[in-house]
Protein backbone atom coordinates (compact mmCIF):
# COMPACT_ATOMS: atom_id res chain seq x y z
CA UNK A 1 0.00 0.00 0.00
CA UNK A 2 1.18 3.64 -1.00
CA UNK A 3 0.21 6.76 0.91
CA UNK A 4 -1.57 8.95 -2.02
CA UNK A 5 1.65 11.17 -2.58
CA UNK A 6 3.92 8.09 -2.74
CA UNK A 7 1.35 7.09 -5.56
CA UNK A 8 1.58 10.74 -7.11
CA UNK A 9 5.39 10.27 -7.27
CA UNK A 10 6.07 7.35 -9.19
CA UNK A 11 3.03 7.55 -11.06
CA UNK A 12 2.72 11.39 -12.42
CA UNK A 13 4.29 12.14 -15.53
CA UNK A 14 3.63 15.55 -16.30
CA UNK A 15 6.21 18.12 -17.25
CA UNK A 16 7.87 19.16 -13.49
CA UNK A 17 6.23 15.92 -11.64
CA UNK A 18 9.60 13.71 -9.86
CA UNK A 19 8.16 10.56 -12.13
CA UNK A 20 8.23 12.80 -15.54
CA UNK A 21 11.07 14.13 -15.31
CA UNK A 22 12.85 10.83 -14.32
CA UNK A 23 11.00 9.26 -17.47
CA UNK A 24 12.34 12.45 -19.63
CA UNK A 25 16.12 11.29 -19.51
CA UNK A 26 15.10 8.10 -22.19
CA UNK A 27 14.56 8.23 -25.34
CA UNK A 28 10.66 7.05 -26.07
CA UNK A 29 9.13 5.79 -29.40
CA UNK A 30 6.15 8.24 -29.99
CA UNK A 31 5.10 6.77 -33.34
CA UNK A 32 5.76 4.55 -35.96
CA UNK A 33 7.84 5.59 -38.77
CA UNK A 34 5.14 4.73 -41.79
CA UNK A 35 2.65 7.79 -39.58
CA UNK A 36 4.12 10.42 -41.43
CA UNK A 37 3.71 10.46 -45.50
CA UNK A 38 3.57 12.97 -47.84
CA UNK A 39 0.25 12.80 -48.15
CA UNK A 40 -0.37 13.50 -44.14
CA UNK A 41 3.25 14.79 -43.28
CA UNK A 42 1.99 15.93 -39.27
CA UNK A 43 0.42 14.16 -36.74
CA UNK A 44 -0.97 14.97 -33.20
CA UNK A 45 0.63 12.84 -30.39
CA UNK A 46 0.38 13.58 -27.08
CA UNK A 47 3.18 12.31 -24.46
CA UNK A 48 4.37 12.74 -21.13
CA UNK A 49 1.31 15.19 -20.49
CA UNK A 50 2.73 17.28 -23.62
CA UNK A 51 0.66 17.95 -26.82
CA UNK A 52 2.64 18.00 -29.28
CA UNK A 53 3.25 17.82 -33.59
CA UNK A 54 5.41 15.66 -35.28
CA UNK A 55 6.14 16.62 -38.88
CA UNK A 56 8.37 15.47 -42.05
CA UNK A 57 9.56 18.81 -43.85
CA UNK A 58 9.92 18.59 -47.62
CA UNK A 59 13.82 17.94 -46.88
CA UNK A 60 12.91 15.23 -45.29
CA UNK A 61 13.61 16.10 -42.12
CA UNK A 62 11.23 15.22 -38.88
CA UNK A 63 10.07 17.20 -36.03
CA UNK A 64 8.48 17.06 -32.72
CA UNK A 65 7.13 20.67 -32.02
CA UNK A 66 4.52 22.19 -29.85
CA UNK A 67 0.89 22.00 -30.70
CA UNK A 68 0.05 25.50 -30.33
CA UNK A 69 1.65 27.92 -32.44
CA UNK A 70 4.17 30.55 -30.80
CA UNK A 71 2.13 33.12 -32.39
CA UNK A 72 -1.50 32.93 -31.25
CA UNK A 73 -1.77 28.84 -30.50
CA UNK A 74 -3.44 27.23 -33.54
CA UNK A 75 -2.89 23.86 -33.96
CA UNK A 76 0.31 23.44 -35.86
CA UNK A 77 -1.10 20.14 -37.16
CA UNK A 78 -2.64 21.72 -39.53
CA UNK A 79 0.46 23.50 -40.81
CA UNK A 80 1.97 22.86 -44.66
CA UNK A 81 5.47 21.86 -44.29
CA UNK A 82 7.99 23.26 -46.53
CA UNK A 83 11.83 22.79 -47.56
CA UNK A 84 13.40 24.43 -44.08
CA UNK A 85 10.37 23.41 -41.45
CA UNK A 86 6.32 23.66 -40.88
CA UNK A 87 4.65 26.64 -41.88
CA UNK A 88 1.14 27.75 -39.37
CA UNK A 89 -1.94 27.45 -41.01
CA UNK A 90 -2.74 30.42 -39.57
CA UNK A 91 -0.48 33.75 -40.12
CA UNK A 92 2.23 32.21 -41.83
CA UNK A 93 4.64 31.34 -39.08
CA UNK A 94 7.50 29.16 -40.38
CA UNK A 95 9.55 26.84 -37.77
CA UNK A 96 12.45 24.80 -38.43
CA UNK A 97 13.08 21.09 -36.49
CA UNK A 98 14.72 22.98 -33.70
CA UNK A 99 11.72 25.16 -32.39
CA UNK A 100 13.13 28.06 -34.48
CA UNK A 101 10.75 30.70 -35.91
CA UNK A 102 12.80 31.76 -39.13
CA UNK A 103 9.49 34.01 -40.39
CA UNK A 104 7.26 36.07 -39.02
CA UNK A 105 4.88 37.24 -42.00
CA UNK A 106 3.63 39.58 -42.68
CA UNK A 107 6.73 41.50 -41.04
CA UNK A 108 10.07 40.23 -40.68
CA UNK A 109 9.89 40.49 -36.58
CA UNK A 110 13.40 40.29 -35.92
CA UNK A 111 12.93 40.47 -31.64
CA UNK A 112 10.52 37.54 -32.11
CA UNK A 113 12.28 35.31 -34.27
CA UNK A 114 15.33 36.17 -31.81
CA UNK A 115 13.57 36.04 -28.39
CA UNK A 116 11.05 33.22 -29.01
CA UNK A 117 11.57 29.15 -29.68
CA UNK A 118 8.64 26.55 -29.92
CA UNK A 119 8.63 23.74 -28.06
CA UNK A 120 11.31 21.31 -30.27
CA UNK A 121 12.14 17.79 -29.05
CA UNK A 122 14.57 15.58 -31.09
CA UNK A 123 13.42 12.94 -33.32
CA UNK A 124 15.27 9.59 -34.70
CA UNK A 125 13.90 6.46 -36.82
CA UNK A 126 14.69 3.30 -35.31
CA UNK A 127 13.78 0.14 -35.46
CA UNK A 128 9.96 1.26 -37.40
CA UNK A 129 9.64 4.00 -34.77
CA UNK A 130 9.90 7.44 -34.27
CA UNK A 131 11.68 7.88 -30.74
CA UNK A 132 11.79 11.42 -29.11
CA UNK A 133 13.77 12.72 -26.49
CA UNK A 134 12.16 15.62 -24.17
CA UNK A 135 14.65 15.96 -21.34
CA UNK A 136 17.76 17.77 -21.19
CA UNK A 137 20.64 17.57 -23.54
CA UNK A 138 22.90 16.00 -24.36
CA UNK A 139 20.53 13.07 -24.82
CA UNK A 140 21.82 10.12 -23.71
CA UNK A 141 21.56 7.07 -26.70
CA UNK A 142 18.90 4.69 -27.15
CA UNK A 143 20.45 2.06 -25.90
CA UNK A 144 21.42 -1.25 -27.89
CA UNK A 145 19.60 -4.37 -26.74
CA UNK A 146 20.43 -7.39 -28.65
CA UNK A 147 16.89 -7.63 -29.96
CA UNK A 148 17.02 -4.19 -31.81
CA UNK A 149 20.16 -3.99 -32.59
CA UNK A 150 21.05 -7.55 -33.77
CA UNK A 151 21.09 -7.96 -37.84
CA UNK A 152 20.68 -11.55 -38.36
CA UNK A 153 16.30 -11.93 -38.93
CA UNK A 154 13.67 -9.68 -39.17
CA UNK A 155 11.53 -7.10 -37.20
CA UNK A 156 7.96 -5.99 -37.54
CA UNK A 157 5.72 -3.12 -35.50
CA UNK A 158 2.52 -3.90 -33.87
CA UNK A 159 0.47 -0.25 -32.71
CA UNK A 160 -1.48 -1.72 -29.76
CA UNK A 161 -4.67 -0.12 -29.12
CA UNK A 162 -4.68 2.98 -26.55
CA UNK A 163 -4.56 1.62 -23.40
CA UNK A 164 -6.66 4.38 -20.62
CA UNK A 165 -4.62 3.90 -17.80
CA UNK A 166 -1.99 5.15 -16.41
CA UNK A 167 1.39 3.77 -17.30
CA UNK A 168 2.80 2.18 -14.16
CA UNK A 169 -0.67 -0.54 -14.56
CA UNK A 170 1.02 -2.44 -17.23
CA UNK A 171 4.54 -1.60 -15.80
CA UNK A 172 3.68 -3.34 -12.66
CA UNK A 173 2.11 -6.10 -14.51
CA UNK A 174 5.24 -6.81 -16.00
CA UNK A 175 7.09 -7.66 -12.56
CA UNK A 176 3.82 -10.16 -11.74
CA UNK A 177 4.68 -13.38 -12.43
CA UNK A 178 1.89 -14.83 -10.70
CA UNK A 179 -0.79 -13.47 -12.75
CA UNK A 180 0.52 -15.49 -15.63
CA UNK A 181 -0.86 -18.88 -14.41
CA UNK A 182 -4.36 -17.45 -13.04
CA UNK A 183 -5.48 -14.45 -15.54
CA UNK A 184 -4.31 -16.18 -18.68
CA UNK A 185 -5.22 -19.69 -17.29
CA UNK A 186 -8.19 -19.83 -20.29
CA UNK A 187 -4.81 -19.12 -23.01
CA UNK A 188 -1.86 -21.17 -21.67
CA UNK A 189 -3.53 -24.74 -20.75
CA UNK A 190 -3.50 -26.35 -23.86
CA UNK A 191 -5.35 -29.71 -23.35
CA UNK A 192 -4.99 -29.75 -20.12
CA UNK A 193 -7.66 -28.37 -17.39
CA UNK A 194 -6.89 -26.03 -14.80
CA UNK A 195 -7.07 -27.70 -11.57
CA UNK A 196 -10.12 -24.75 -10.60
CA UNK A 197 -10.43 -21.03 -11.54
CA UNK A 198 -9.18 -20.03 -8.41
CA UNK A 199 -5.81 -21.57 -9.02
CA UNK A 200 -5.45 -21.82 -12.63
CA UNK A 201 -1.89 -23.69 -12.94
CA UNK A 202 -0.39 -21.85 -10.16
CA UNK A 203 0.20 -25.30 -8.82
CA UNK A 204 2.62 -25.77 -11.60
CA UNK A 205 4.75 -23.18 -10.46
CA UNK A 206 7.77 -24.13 -8.45
CA UNK A 207 8.86 -20.56 -7.29
CA UNK A 208 8.82 -17.14 -8.70
CA UNK A 209 12.50 -14.91 -8.21
CA UNK A 210 13.61 -11.92 -8.89
CA UNK A 211 17.43 -9.63 -9.61
CA UNK A 212 18.02 -6.92 -10.78
CA UNK A 213 21.08 -6.15 -13.69
CA UNK A 214 23.51 -3.65 -13.86
CA UNK A 215 22.40 -2.65 -17.40
CA UNK A 216 18.72 -1.61 -16.23
CA UNK A 217 16.95 -4.61 -16.10
CA UNK A 218 14.21 -6.29 -13.51
CA UNK A 219 14.56 -9.77 -14.49
CA UNK A 220 11.84 -12.21 -13.16
CA UNK A 221 11.99 -15.99 -13.34
CA UNK A 222 9.56 -18.49 -13.50
CA UNK A 223 10.48 -21.98 -12.09
CA UNK A 224 8.07 -24.74 -12.61
CA UNK A 225 7.98 -28.09 -10.71
CA UNK A 226 9.23 -30.08 -13.53
CA UNK A 227 12.40 -28.29 -13.48
CA UNK A 228 12.10 -26.01 -16.75
CA UNK A 229 12.33 -22.27 -16.19
CA UNK A 230 12.43 -19.01 -17.96
CA UNK A 231 13.21 -15.39 -17.58
CA UNK A 232 12.17 -12.48 -18.90
CA UNK A 233 13.81 -8.88 -18.46
CA UNK A 234 11.16 -6.14 -18.01
CA UNK A 235 13.96 -3.05 -19.00
CA UNK A 236 13.81 0.38 -17.08
CA UNK A 237 11.86 1.95 -16.94
CA UNK A 238 9.69 1.00 -19.17
CA UNK A 239 9.89 -1.90 -21.84
CA UNK A 240 9.21 -5.66 -21.07
CA UNK A 241 10.89 -8.16 -23.57
CA UNK A 242 9.20 -11.48 -23.51
CA UNK A 243 9.84 -14.05 -25.84
CA UNK A 244 11.06 -12.36 -29.12
CA UNK A 245 9.09 -9.22 -28.43
CA UNK A 246 9.52 -5.75 -26.59
CA UNK A 247 6.62 -3.99 -25.38
CA UNK A 248 6.93 -0.51 -24.50
CA UNK A 249 4.57 1.67 -22.99
CA UNK A 250 4.85 5.19 -23.27
CA UNK A 251 2.65 7.45 -20.82
CA UNK A 252 0.84 9.93 -23.20
CA UNK A 253 -0.75 11.52 -20.11
CA UNK A 254 -1.75 10.54 -16.51
CA UNK A 255 -4.55 8.46 -17.79
CA UNK A 256 -3.48 7.05 -20.90
CA UNK A 257 -0.94 5.14 -22.51
CA UNK A 258 0.58 3.99 -25.98
CA UNK A 259 1.76 0.79 -26.38
CA UNK A 260 4.14 -0.38 -29.17
CA UNK A 261 5.13 -3.35 -30.01
CA UNK A 262 8.42 -4.80 -31.82
CA UNK A 263 9.19 -8.57 -32.68
CA UNK A 264 12.56 -10.07 -33.85
CA UNK A 265 12.67 -13.16 -36.21
CA UNK A 266 16.07 -14.45 -36.31
CA UNK A 267 17.02 -15.51 -39.61
CA UNK A 268 17.22 -19.83 -39.71
CA UNK A 269 20.73 -20.17 -40.97
CA UNK A 270 21.94 -16.39 -39.15
CA UNK A 271 21.89 -14.48 -42.30
CA UNK A 272 21.84 -10.63 -42.26
CA UNK A 273 19.13 -9.42 -43.51
CA UNK A 274 18.99 -5.31 -44.49
CA UNK A 275 15.77 -4.24 -42.81
CA UNK A 276 14.70 -0.73 -43.86
CA UNK A 277 10.83 -0.28 -44.44
CA UNK A 278 9.83 -2.73 -41.92
CA UNK A 279 6.06 -4.40 -41.70
CA UNK A 280 3.80 -2.09 -39.07
CA UNK A 281 0.50 -3.42 -37.84
CA UNK A 282 -2.16 -1.54 -35.93
CA UNK A 283 -4.29 -3.85 -33.93
CA UNK A 284 -8.13 -3.63 -33.47
CA UNK A 285 -9.43 -2.11 -29.61
CA UNK A 286 -10.23 -4.47 -27.22
CA UNK A 287 -13.34 -3.08 -25.69
CA UNK A 288 -16.25 -1.51 -27.13
CA UNK A 289 -17.17 1.60 -27.03
CA UNK A 290 -13.68 2.29 -27.51
CA UNK A 291 -13.36 5.20 -26.07
CA UNK A 292 -15.15 4.31 -23.24
CA UNK A 293 -13.83 3.27 -19.63
CA UNK A 294 -14.62 0.75 -17.45
CA UNK A 295 -17.39 -0.17 -16.45
CA UNK A 296 -19.49 1.10 -19.29
CA UNK A 297 -17.06 -0.25 -21.95
CA UNK A 298 -16.63 -4.29 -21.89
CA UNK A 299 -13.84 -5.82 -22.81
CA UNK A 300 -13.09 -8.85 -25.22
CA UNK A 301 -11.05 -11.32 -23.13
CA UNK A 302 -10.24 -14.35 -24.96
CA UNK A 303 -6.95 -13.44 -25.59
CA UNK A 304 -3.92 -12.76 -23.81
CA UNK A 305 -3.32 -9.30 -24.44
CA UNK A 306 -7.15 -8.50 -24.38
CA UNK A 307 -6.97 -10.14 -20.66
CA UNK A 308 -4.03 -7.76 -19.82
CA UNK A 309 -5.69 -4.80 -21.07
CA UNK A 310 -8.73 -5.73 -18.83
CA UNK A 311 -6.66 -6.10 -15.82
CA UNK A 312 -4.71 -3.36 -16.23
CA UNK A 313 -7.79 -0.64 -16.90
CA UNK A 314 -10.32 -2.35 -14.55
CA UNK A 315 -7.46 -0.91 -12.32
CA UNK A 316 -8.49 2.43 -12.62
CA UNK A 317 -7.41 5.66 -14.99
CA UNK A 318 -4.54 5.78 -12.41
CA UNK A 319 -4.41 3.14 -9.56
CA UNK A 320 -5.60 3.81 -6.02
CA UNK A 321 -2.52 2.25 -4.50
CA UNK A 322 -4.01 3.47 -0.82
CA UNK A 323 -6.26 1.02 -1.47
CA UNK A 324 -4.00 -1.92 -2.00
CA UNK A 325 -2.89 -5.03 -0.19
CA UNK A 326 0.29 -6.40 -1.08
CA UNK A 327 0.60 -9.90 -0.94
CA UNK A 328 4.39 -12.14 -0.72
CA UNK A 329 3.55 -12.63 -4.70
CA UNK A 330 3.91 -8.86 -4.88
CA UNK A 331 7.51 -8.82 -4.44
CA UNK A 332 8.81 -8.36 -7.77
CA UNK A 333 5.89 -5.37 -7.83
CA UNK A 334 7.72 -4.08 -4.45
CA UNK A 335 10.93 -4.31 -6.36
CA UNK A 336 10.22 -2.26 -9.46
CA UNK A 337 8.32 0.42 -7.36
CA UNK A 338 12.11 0.77 -5.39
CA UNK A 339 13.47 1.25 -8.60
CA UNK A 340 11.87 3.40 -9.92
CA UNK A 341 11.98 5.46 -6.08
CA UNK A 342 15.38 5.57 -6.40
CA UNK A 343 15.62 6.62 -9.91
CA UNK A 344 13.77 9.83 -9.93
CA UNK A 345 15.37 9.92 -6.87
CA UNK A 346 19.00 10.08 -8.85
CA UNK A 347 17.21 12.41 -11.36
CA UNK A 348 16.45 14.60 -8.12
CA UNK A 349 20.60 14.92 -7.36
CA UNK A 350 21.31 15.19 -11.05
CA UNK A 351 22.39 11.90 -11.64
CA UNK A 352 21.58 9.77 -14.88
CA UNK A 353 19.15 7.34 -13.51
CA UNK A 354 18.70 3.24 -14.32
CA UNK A 355 20.26 2.05 -17.21
CA UNK A 356 21.28 5.33 -19.34
CA UNK A 357 23.88 4.78 -22.24
CA UNK A 358 25.52 7.72 -23.44
CA UNK A 359 28.33 6.03 -25.33
CA UNK A 360 27.20 6.06 -28.96
CA UNK A 361 29.97 2.79 -29.18
CA UNK A 362 28.39 0.84 -26.41
CA UNK A 363 28.44 -2.78 -26.66
CA UNK A 364 25.66 -4.62 -27.65
CA UNK A 365 23.10 -5.43 -24.36
CA UNK A 366 22.48 -9.08 -24.18
CA UNK A 367 19.23 -9.47 -22.82
CA UNK A 368 19.40 -13.36 -22.95
CA UNK A 369 17.66 -13.17 -26.23
CA UNK A 370 18.99 -16.55 -27.26
CA UNK A 371 17.71 -18.39 -24.57
CA UNK A 372 14.32 -16.98 -24.82
CA UNK A 373 13.99 -17.83 -28.04
CA UNK A 374 14.90 -21.38 -27.66
CA UNK A 375 12.60 -21.11 -24.80
CA UNK A 376 9.32 -20.06 -26.55
CA UNK A 377 10.05 -22.56 -28.71
CA UNK A 378 10.41 -26.14 -26.96
CA UNK A 379 11.05 -24.79 -23.35
CA UNK A 380 7.61 -24.67 -22.05
CA UNK A 381 6.79 -27.39 -19.74
CA UNK A 382 3.87 -29.80 -20.93
CA UNK A 383 0.39 -28.27 -20.17
CA UNK A 384 1.56 -24.56 -20.95
CA UNK A 385 0.41 -24.12 -24.82
CA UNK A 386 3.63 -23.04 -27.02
CA UNK A 387 1.56 -22.35 -29.90
CA UNK A 388 -1.35 -19.92 -28.04
CA UNK A 389 1.35 -18.24 -25.96
CA UNK A 390 3.40 -17.76 -29.24
CA UNK A 391 0.36 -16.48 -31.38
CA UNK A 392 -0.39 -13.93 -28.73
CA UNK A 393 3.32 -13.15 -27.50
CA UNK A 394 2.68 -11.72 -24.43
CA UNK A 395 1.42 -14.34 -22.21
CA UNK A 396 4.06 -13.49 -19.18
S1 LIG B 1 -1.36 31.47 -34.82
FE1 LIG B 1 0.23 30.57 -35.93
S2 LIG B 1 0.95 32.14 -37.22
FE2 LIG B 1 -0.64 33.03 -36.09
FE1 LIG C 1 -0.29 -10.88 -18.76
Amino acid sequence: MLTSDENDFLARVGPGTPGGEMLRRYWHPVATAKDLTDEQPTKFVRVLGEDLVLFKDKSGRVGLIGDKCPHRNASLVYGRVEERGISCAYHGWLMDCEGNIIETPPERNDAIMRNVKATAYPVQTFIGLLWAYMGPLPAPVIPHYDIWVRKDGRRKVTVRPRLDCNWLQPMENSADSAHLEILHQTSIGGDKQAVNTTRGFIDDVEMYQYHTTDWGALIKTRTYKNGKADAHPLIFPNILRVGDRTQIRVPMDDYHTHHFAVAFEPSPNGEIIEEDDLPTNVMEPFKDPVDALYPVAKFRIKEVPEQDYMAWETQGPLADRTKEHLSFADRGVVLYRKMLGESIQQVQRGEDPWGIQRDPDHATIDTNLDESLVWERVGRPAGINTETIGSTNDAP
